[in-house]
């Protein structure tokens, strides 16, 4: 695997393998990989011949600094995960190599996804989401782009960076990758101690008890009892539960039969944030 750490043999690298006609695949990270990831690292195996990750746990999108400095950074596992997975160019740039400090800070419109769910309780986020995938799709020029449903919302935040900058980029959505007990794989859960992890299993099981009684229950029933998993079960702080039409986000309060609904949460659990969603369809 070749490892850069400047965009300028990044660009060099790219350059040469264009040259030859190589599709390439881009797996954009924070690092501190689990096998969510390395699925995302599978997929793109099958999509292209090339595959580039990139691990940058970037500033500008955390609106906690506390959770910034708390990021987990296991580089060394991390390269070895990579390896084992077949990636072919991994991308490790500094802080300064991403953000020059003469560079100008540009907003992009997101409309609703800015203000609703992830980007209403985290102020910022997406535009700094969309500033560092905005910068590594510029240098990386990926024919195909691979994101996981997990982050439900930074899905569709891409896609509109892709509509609006008009670039020729196919995005690939990866199913979310659990535990065997259902637990979501995050970084994040690194954080929890084993009871710790056993509460957020809650999260699971509230989205499961909405799917499953999606067509028994009213909606305040369905919305009651899997908020009564949350708090009761799992004892924990919940942030947002929601009952949504995939497309727009938007929450419903009923279900009509022909139209695409997602289930989405964020709940705290020993001071960590956690999110998840299931698709109802
Ligand atoms: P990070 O949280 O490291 O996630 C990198 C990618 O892995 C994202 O597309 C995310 O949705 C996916 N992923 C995380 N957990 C997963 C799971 N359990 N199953 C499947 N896919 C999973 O998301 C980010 O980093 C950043 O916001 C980034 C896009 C890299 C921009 O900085």
């Amino acid at each position: 695997m070749e490892i850069f750490k400047t965009k300028a043999e990044l660009q060099f690298f790219m350059g040469k393998h264009r040259e030859e006609g190589g599709q390439v695949a881009l797996v954009p990270t924070m690092g501190a990989l689990h096998q969510g990831h390395i699925a995302l690292i599978e997929e793109a195996r099958q999509a292209a011949p090339l595959v580039v990750c990139s691990i940058f746990v970037n500033p500008t999108q955390f609106n906690d600094p506390k959770d910034l400095a708390k990021y987990p950074r296991p580089i060394e596992n991390d390269i070895s995960l990579l390896q084992q997975a077949g990636c072919d160019v991994l991308f490790m740039p500094s802080e300064a190599e991403m953000y020059p400090a003469d560079e100008a800070y540009w907003h992009i419109d997101l409309g609703d996804l800015d203000r609703t769910w992830e980007g209403e309780k985290r102020p910022g986020h997406f535009q700094g989401v969309t500033q560092i995938v905005y910068k590594l799709f510029r240098l990386v020029e990926p024919d195909i782009a691979c994101f996981g449903q997990k982050d439900f919302q930074q899905v569709m935040v891409i896609q509109r960076l892709v509509h609006i900058k008009r670039l020729p980029i196919h995005i690939m959505i990866c199913p979310t990758v659990r535990n065997s007990k259902g637990l979501a794989l995050s970084s994040r859960n690194s954080r929890l101690s084993a009871k710790g992890k056993e509460k957020a299993l809650a999260l699971y099981r509230a989205l499961l008890f909405i799917k499953e009684h999606k067509h028994d229950l009213p909606m305040d029933t369905l919305r009651r009892g899997a908020f009564d998993i949350l708090v009761q079960e799992g004892e924990l702080t919940v942030e947002y539960l929601a009952i949504c039409e995939s497309s727009s986000l938007l929450e419903v309060s009923h279900l009509e039969s022909g139209k695409d609904y997602v289930a989405l949460v964020a709940a705290w659990v020993e001071g960590v944030r956690l999110i998840d969603n299931m698709i109802l369809n």
